[in-house]
């Protein structure tokens, strides 16, 4: 089955500073229980942070400015990606017995992935350019809003440690950033 895992080629090394920039800072990412970031909080915060560079895209004018949203929301959904088909998902499917939600969430990944090599390849001025954004927008929100509603809260009443699950999480997402920046 195809996965998500692949190195965010071709965004540009300025949208993995600032990518990085935006995981070190935000505060709401962890429940930081005894210091460490809690899984959940944190993917959710990933989902957050591309719901606001899509929205800021719809926003933008110039073809720069829309350019780096695009190298931002691409590196942030790959290494999202990454860390969930890494670690995430692995764990939630043993715990779960899951045959359903994690299989499912793959397919999807591999949608999103599909989207996110054309746009990387695609010229911005071009027709479909914005048509692709809106199009990948679409399935991210139907992908988040299938993970927070169903996996996420099946995930949290399991066994799992999501405290121990987040510092890997956060560990290799970390890792991820250091290797593209
Ligand atoms: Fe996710």
């Amino acid at each position: 089955m195809p996965t998500l895992n692949t190195e965010p080629k071709i965004a540009p090394k300025a949208a993995a500073k600032t990518l990085a920039k935006t995981v070190a800072m935000r505060p709401q990412q962890a429940d930081r229980s005894a210091g460490k970031p809690d899984a959940i909080a944190l993917l959710r915060s990933d989902h957050e942070a591309v719901h606001r560079l899509f929205l800021a895209y719809e926003k933008a004018r110039s073809t720069p400015r829309r350019k780096a949203l695009v190298a931002e929301i691409c590196h942030l959904l790959s290494v999202h990606a990454q860390i969930e088909e890494e670690i995430f998902y692995p764990e939630v499917k043993a715990a779960l017995k899951d045959k359903l939600l994690v299989p499912e969430a793959r397919v999807e990944h591999a949608g999103i992935k599909t989207l996110i090599d054309e746009l990387l390849g695609a010229d911005v001025d071009d027709e479909p350019y914005d048509a692709k954004v809106k199009v990948l927008s679409e399935y991210v929100a139907h992908h988040v809003k299938e993970e927070q509603d169903e996996m996420f809260p099946k995930a949290k009443a399991s066994s799992l440690d999501m405290a121990e699950l987040g510092a890997r999480l956060a560990a290799r997402q970390q890792a991820l950033l250091a290797q593209q920046a």
